[in-house]
């Protein structure tokens, strides 16, 4: 992203500020379906609307901040990962973007499978109805009581991530006179082009078994030769908000070499491999993701040349995106509580949430845009900083983005693309309640997840 020149016409600040922003768009007030849910457009009084639904009324009726998540589109992206992938692959969604029991059931009409990683995680499926066969459970330190929930429950796969995990899981399984069907999950030492704290397949970092130094053939040897265990695959997951296919090549150039490896030495052709989640969506503008059935014909075109160079059997693929299937879904809307102008620098715009509900800008320096909802507006573009509520500078929503010069205190902002890890990594920092989950269909809403509430707080709050 570049920075732009200084727009013509009169702007709020002479000089713009350091940042990395584009110029303001032409018209403020038009909608990017690149980042908004599918549903979302404006009514005939500009205010913007999603499953035909107005923002101010949604205000009105559950309060701000609230996440506003278009079902529709959930499902949309949901079977469109499916009908990419077909039959012959399976996709599992990644709780940990975004999960809720009304998410699991969806899901489950839909025909995905479900990614989980806690015991938390793995209840709330198990609550909701998911076949336990269609659920993988993953984790870098699964405690034993999970593992054995997980085992008795008969999850369809659990992801092995370490060598002492290996003989936990066969251990617990051979107690249990069961034999668990794992993935053993490897680090295949690609450098993913994304932020460091999510990037997954270099070496240096606490996920999976190194490929290098034949570490992940010993993890194989040793759990095949394990009662308890059924190695049904190998596992990878390179990192997050991926746009460029090429480390998905590496990586399974490399899957499929350990896998022809082990029928090598071991005679054994395993089933499935899984190349994980990571594909990146638009948060603004300025990205540009791959649809899932370019996606789909992509991983299993390199998959399937992959085994024929090393005369296997081509493996049943999985995948896991999260991200791509709830992020663009859902808008965080927010009521505007000060605006605050900064001479030659840029004007603070703070709202009624913050940090709690989107760490992503604090923590990768994550990129978002955002719009004035509850009206459209002619005034010239001014240069913001949406910040929280919060007592922290770094409380920040959206760096560096243009709103109308004449936003006021009252009006509703939206902040799209919201849908993943940021319900899911909201916290309690300062004692602010946690935002709901309004989930949007057809004109009608619902609550998914209700709004924290003062009594919430205190109960855990035991004096
Ligand atoms: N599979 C595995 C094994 C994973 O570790 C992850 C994400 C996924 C699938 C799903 O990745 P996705 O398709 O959603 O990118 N909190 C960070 C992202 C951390 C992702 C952790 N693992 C963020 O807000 O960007």
């Amino acid at each position: 992203m570049s920075r732009s020149a200084h727009p013509a016409g009169p702007r709020h600040a002479d000089v713009l500020p350091e940042g990395h922003y584009s110029a303001p768009a032409d018209d403020l007030n038009a909608l990017d379906p690149k980042v908004w849910a599918h549903t979302v457009g404006r009514d005939a009084d500009g205010v913007v609307t999603v499953g035909g639904i107005a923002v101010t009324q949604l205000a009105e009726e559950y309060g701000t901040p609230a996440y506003i998540l278009d079902e529709a589109d959930f499902r949309d992206r949901a079977r469109a990962w499916r009908t990419a992938f077909g039959n012959d692959a399976d996709v599992f969604y990644a709780g940990k973007a975004f999960l809720s029991r009304a998410v699991v059931r969806w899901l489950h009409e839909e025909g995905l499978n479900l990614d989980v990683c806690s015991g938390g995680e793995l209840v709330t499926a198990l609550s909701a109805g998911m076949p336990a066969e269609r659920i993988a459970f993953h984790g870098n330190n699964k405690s034993p009581e999970e593992i054995e929930r997980a085992v008795r429950a008969g999850v369809g796969r659990i992801v092995l991530d370490s060598f002492q995990e290996i003989v936990r899981v066969a251990h617990i399984a051979q107690s249990l006179g069961m034999r668990q069907r794992v993935q053993i999950r490897i680090t295949v030492g690609v450098e993913a082009h994304t932020h460091e704290f999510i990037a997954t397949a270099h070496e240096d970092q606490k996920f999976g078994i190194p490929l290098a130094g034949g570490q992940a053939a010993e993890a194989v040897r040793r759990a095949l030769q394990l009662d308890g265990l059924e190695v049904i695959g190998i596992h990878s997951h390179i990192g997050s908000q991926i746009f460029d296919m090429s480390g998905f090549e590496v990586a399974a150039h490399r899957v499929v070499g350990l896998l022809r490896d082990i029928r090598d030495e071991h005679g054994v052709e395993l089933p499935e491999i899984d190349l994980g989640g990571g594909l990146g969506i638009a948060y603004t503008s300025d990205d540009d993701p791959r649809e899932p059935h370019e996606i789909a014909k992509a991983l299993t075109e390199i998959v399937t040349r992959e085994c024929e160079g090393a005369r296997l059997r081509t493996p049943r693929i999985s995948v896991e995106p999260g991200r791509a299937i709830v992020g663009p879904t859902a808008f965080t809307l927010y009521e505007v509580g000060t605006v605050k102008p900064l001479d030659g620098l840029r004007t603070y715009v703070s709202v009624d949430g913050g940090m709690s509900d989107n760490i992503r800008t604090a923590l990768y320096d994550a990129e978002y845009s955002v719009a004035l909802a509850s009206r459209t507006s002619d005034a010239e573009p001014m240069l913001v900083r949406v910040v929280g509520k919060h007592c922290e500078s770094g409380d920040i929503v959206v760096k560096d983005a243009f709103l109308p010069g004449d936003l006021a205190p009252g009006d509703l902002i939206a902040v799209p693309a919201t849908g993943a890890y940021c319900r899911s990594m909201a916290s309690n920092y300062n004692h602010v309640l946690r935002p709901p989950v309004v989930a949007v269909r057809d004109g009608a809403a619902r609550v998914i997840v209700r709004r924290e509430t003062e009594d919430d707080l205190l109960r855990l709050d035991v004096g």
